[in-house]
């Protein structure tokens, strides 16, 4: 990173909603969420709550003077509930007061009568009940009914996988600002400007150009700021314009964990054929999506699980169904991945099954069946490059796996309660917002008359770095010192109707329209340069911060160039909008090519179990992972390594568990994630000559797949367990906690059945 994005964290210095000082008169607001899952409200009363010393006012759903609607795909979910609950955590009512502590003192004095009602928790009783979000699609190809009999094997199975807390480090919040009239200055941590600008005018009755969202930078976000961190600035904005004073709202740590969505479990069946040498003929799945009480981003989601239904292997017969299902649970949400690693961990699983039934390694079906270039995707996209195959090569020969495996057989050989497992895992994720109409970014570059330059575009800058690769890609565009240019707050006045910075998207979309409003400056510049210098724009180029004339420096800085451009009355700012070329995709027929290109990967995780404990480690990862050509190579590392652990937290550790509706994990007690000391020792590389002519510089995407490298710790694992316990079959529940291991070792059942858990819960609760 550069000098300018780095020294501010170092030293603390960074600047989030929490931060800032409080203006002048700012109040606290705080919410009253619903503490059962499903209920009507029969009694509201307030008055107790408007009696607390410091209160300003309290606001239910009566208030809104515009629409009580924050849906975005489905408008399915108001922003105060009203007549009624379907979520413990479901905001009812909006406290503000002189002090946060005040406002929370007062949200607990509301009084609420529920009659409560039945609640779904289960996606598959939801289905069963008719309680979907979305009409369920299907993707297939090939012909699957036809290809079963001509399989050696077909294995059927099911997979589950559990939900993941976000867990970012600045917890949701904005601060709301009245200005001049009916102008509010909206400071939101959300990763969608746009998206709080529309929503926050539906529901004050205002126009978009009433409203100004900038956005600094978030502590984090993961996809849980996608679409939940509209409510929150919601509240504010809603206070505030009542008020006419500034308003801040910030989440607890335990509000955010009860009030937010998380990424959503699912529940899958599957069936996979193989023929004799372990070539996939058909595979089909079912996903049941738990997607809670409202719609939020859960169709989106639940597509990208589709597209990624068959991971990174051809399979030529393929028929998938996803159906989201409507439960009584917080809405769940965006979260790195995008649905797409629990289809991941269905494949894998049903490749582990098969494999078990085949008698064969594992790793054999995986290499068999890899995509290769100019392979069909269930949806009709080719894939482009043969990097499947040569990330997992290169993992199989630059970590000697053959080696490990034979380490591992040797260690669990020689040891009795100490064993050891190897899995491989690789990945393929798609770039592009699969709503197609999302794929377009805007940039705003100014060069100041002193040859400093100011960069705006619609990227919001959450940690992963986006800030530093798009100082790059303007530096290198103007091609002058990085030091020279910053990169500015996200805000709807500058950069208008931005898509949310999401689907690992944003360095390239961002990115490329920095590069085209740069160029127009540069060749504004050159044009300038060709009169001073009696010559032709063609020879001049910028490079340096100097000028260039057929690439030989001449004495003309990049400050004289800009000051003649001045006062030549050249246009020093420029404004430029990029939408991904190419893409399309049909929803009528679910073919076409959703995805600018793919980026792949592979990695060999080493785990290790205590077999007299249940627990264990993740020991080492090996990685070889697909960057084209890095914009920045050490943020790539970063969310590489990053990704990776937090994949491993998903399949591990990190367990989430409702009672009826009650999250018995919403406290860092109770949800554990991987720490430092958990980590494993991770070696990443780069794939060698790697390259994309689709993306920005020749770079690719990094946000969200490596995330997937994570899911190999539990099938590392499974092969540990399997070594003590050859007689049990292989089982897909993630995560794979150490209870979860202790009892497949040692306990009558091989795993916890819903009534063990529902027992677990209620010791928890008490
Ligand atoms: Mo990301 S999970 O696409 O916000």
């Amino acid at each position: 990173m550069s000098n300018r994005e780095i020294g501010p964290h170092t030293r603390g210095t960074s600047l989030f909603v929490g931060d800032l000082p409080d203006p002048p008169g700012m109040l606290h607001a705080a919410v009253l969420a619903s503490t059962v899952p499903h209920a009507r409200i029969v009694r509201l009363d307030t008055t107790p709550a408007a009696e607390v010393g410091g209160v300003a006012c309290v606001l239910t759903a009566a208030d809104i003077p515009g629409e009580n609607q924050i849906g975005g795909m489905v408008q399915d979910e108001p922003l105060l509930a009203e007549g009624e609950v379907h979520f413990v955590g479901q905001p009812i009512a909006v406290t503000v007061a002189d002090t946060p502590h005040r406002a929370r003192e007062a949200a607990r004095a509301i009084v609420v009568e529920y009659d409560e009602l039945a609640g779904i928790f289960d996606p598959r009783q939801a289905a069963a009940a008719g309680s979907l979000i979305v009409p369920s699609r299907t993707f297939s190809s090939g012909n699957v009914d036809d290809s079963w009999a001509s399989c050696k094997v077909v294995v059927e199975g099911r997979a589950e996988s559990g939900g993941q807390e976000h867990l970012y480090l600045e917890t949701q919040a904005a601060l709301v600002v009245p200005q001049e009239g009916r102008r509010l200055r909206i400071l939101s941590s959300t990763q969608a400007p746009t998206a709080v600008q529309r929503i926050v005018a539906r529901v004050l009755g205002l126009s978009m150009n009433d409203l100004e969202v900038d956005v600094a930078r978030l502590g984090g976000a993961f996809g849980g700021k996608e679409d939940q961190a509209t409510p929150w600035a919601a509240i504010a904005a809603l206070a505030a314009s009542i008020l006419h004073r500034p308003v801040r709202i910030a989440l607890t740590r335990g509000e955010d964990n009860r009030m937010t969505g998380k990424r959503h479990p699912y529940s899958s069946d599957f069936k996979i054929g193989l023929d004799a040498e372990g070539r996939i003929l058909a595979y089909e799945a079912t996903y049941y999506q738990n997607a809670g009480a409202a719609a939020d981003l859960s169709p989106a989601i639940l597509e990208r699980s589709l597209f990624h239904a068959t991971g990174s292997y051809f399979i030529p017969n393929v028929r998938v169904t996803a159906v989201s299902c409507r439960t009584n649970l917080p809405p769940f949400t965006a979260f790195r991945g995008f649905g797409a690693p629990q289809a991941m961990f269905v494949i894998e699983s049903a490749i582990t099954r098969a494999a078990e039934i085949m008698g064969i390694d594992r790793r054999q079906i995986q290499h068999r069946n890899l995509l290769a270039e100019g392979d069909l995707f269930p949806y009709g996209q080719q894939a482009q490059q043969g990097n499947a195959h040569r990330a997992f090569d290169d993992v199989f020969q630059r970590f000697d796996v053959a080696a490990l495996e034979r380490d591992a057989a040797e260690h669990n050989r020689t040891h009795a309660l100490s064993k050891r497992g190897i899995a491989m895992m690789p990945v393929c994720f798609g770039i592009s917002f699969t709503s197609t109409f999302l794929n377009q970014a805007a940039a705003l570059v100014h060069v100041y008359t002193d040859g400093s330059v100011s960069v705006s575009t619609g990227a919001i800058e959450m940690g992963q770095g986006v800030n530093a690769k798009i100082l790059n890609v303007a530096a290198h565009a103007l091609g002058i010192d990085p030091g020279r240019i910053t990169i500015e707050t996200t805000n709807t006045l500058r950069v208008a109707n931005t898509s949310p910075t999401a689907a690992s998207s944003g360095a390239d979309m961002n990115g490329g329209a920095t590069e085209i409003a740069c160029r127009s400056i540069i060749e504004r510049l050159r044009k300038v340069a060709a009169e001073v210098l009696d010559t032709t724009a063609d020879r001049i180029t910028v490079r340096g911060d100097r000028l260039m004339v057929d690439d030989e420096g001449c004495d003309v800085t990049w400050e004289q160039l800009v000051s003649e451009a001045y006062l030549r009355r050249a246009n020093l700012s420029a404004q430029a909008h990029f939408a991904t070329p190419k893409i399309h995709f049909d929803r009528e027929t679910e073919k076409g090519e959703p995805f600018s290109y793919h980026v792949y990967g592979s990695a060999v995780v080493e785990a290790t179990v205590d077999c007299l404990r249940g627990t264990y480690t993740i020991d080492r990862v090996g990685i070889v992972h697909d960057a084209g050509r890095s914009l920045n190579p050490l943020v790539d590392m970063g969310q590489l390594e990053g990704g990776l652990v937090q994949g491993i937290g998903w399949m591990t550790v990190e367990e989430l568990l409702f009672a009826d509706g009650h999250n018995l994990t919403d406290t860092l007690s109770t949800y554990k994630i991987p720490d430092i000391l958990s980590a494993p020792k991770i070696e990443g590389h780069f794939l060698e000559n790697a390259d994309n002519p689709n993306a920005v510089m020749r770079s690719k995407a990094i946000g969200e797949p490596p995330l997937m490298y994570g899911i190999g710790a539990y099938f590392a694992l499974l092969d540990a367990m399997r070594a003590f316990r050859p007689d049990r079959e292989a089982f897909f529940n993630a995560p794979m906690t150490p209870e979860r291991v202790l009892m497949f070792l040692h306990g009558d059942r091989q795993q916890a059945t819903e009534e063990d858990i529902a027992e677990a819960a209620a010791v928890v609760q008490r």
